[in-house]
């Protein structure tokens, strides 16, 4: 692997390769966090929402790796936003997670005008809080995820602190490419969550037929697509081969033809979700 870190805006490095966590129960989460460590992962998001931060917690004291070679993510759920209640459940999450600092603390999605009228304020004071916890050292980096284009010009009209990561739904058939030039053009980095479309993506055509000709996994060709985008992905797996296999990218590269031909594939029927238009 060339330089297996980015840096942040704020001088912080983060893997460029990280472990998605999203509905892996306890016993399973255990294990295969403990695979993924094993395997060079050392990036791990986790969220209040997944419900597995004790889980995590007890594996990343289990492992044999020092904590600060880890990058722990968590985020900050929905019915927790506003500056009180964010703070409340920070602490909450650091204490699941036993630790004494996250490196990375996301607002999980904005609130949306569709739910609330002040979204907005909403979404000032949810990150007043973040940034109130990030210059006390009890963060290393603070961000977003699910945030839009128009969400963070909002959030900049009263921000101290710019947002150091945006963490999106990215898979093929679902590129969002004005989102993702929008965000490294603000240096914000980007992380892809569902980055196999949940696996609906591994059997698209095109990706079986990069597979063939690259003699890689179709799981590898996509994820291959997305780091040479400098995009972070989290893809998730509870089998042992599999969280092996995703990480096993960085000994070859995609030509640009073959980059531009996952970019065109429209299709997909993973979530695909609007985030001014959900109702969570
Ligand atoms: P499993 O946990 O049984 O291995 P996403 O990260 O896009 O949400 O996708 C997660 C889904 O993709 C999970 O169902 C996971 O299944 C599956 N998955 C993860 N890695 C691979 C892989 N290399 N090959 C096939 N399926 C995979």
């Amino acid at each position: 692997m060339n330089k297996c870190t980015f840096t942040l805006n704020n001088g912080y490095e983060i893997p460029k390769f990280g472990f998605g966590t999203y509905l892996a129960e306890d016993k399973t989460l255990i294990e295969s966090v403990k695979i993924a460590i094993n395997s060079g992962y050392r990036l791990i998001d986790t969220a209040a929402f997944y419900n597995n931060e004790s889980a995590l917690g007890f594996a990343i004291k289990d492992s044999e790796i020092n904590r600060n070679e880890l990058f722990i993510t968590s985020k900050v759920w929905n019915t927790d936003r506003g500056y009180k209640q964010t703070k409340l459940a920070f602490e909450k999450s650091l204490n699941n997670l036993k630790l004494d600092y996250l490196d990375l603390y996301l607002i999980h999605w904005p609130a949306n005008k569709k739910q609330f009228s002040n979204a907005k304020e909403i979404n000032a004071q949810t990150w007043k809080a973040m940034e109130e916890l990030y210059l006390e050292g009890k963060i290393k980096a603070i961000g977003l995820s699910n945030f839009l284009p128009h969400h963070i010009e909002e959030l900049k009209e009263t921000a101290q602190i710019m947002p150091m990561v945006n963490q999106i739904e990215f898979h093929p058939g679902f590129a969002q490419v004005e989102l993702v030039k929008y965000c490294q053009k603000n240096n914000i980095i980007v992380e892809a969550w569902s980055p196999l479309g949940r696996s609906d993506s591994l059997n698209n055509k095109a990706i079986k037929s990069l597979s063939r000709k690259y003699d890689k996994t179709p799981a590898q060709i996509i994820l291959r697509w997305i780091v040479q985008q400098n995009i972070i992905p989290l893809p998730k797996s509870t089998t042992p081969s599999r969280i092996i296999e995703n990480i096993n990218i960085f000994d070859f590269e995609l030509d640009n033809d073959d980059i531009e031909l996952i970019n065109n594939i429209k299709e997909s029927n993973a979530e695909c979700a609007n985030p001014d238009e959900v109702d969570f």
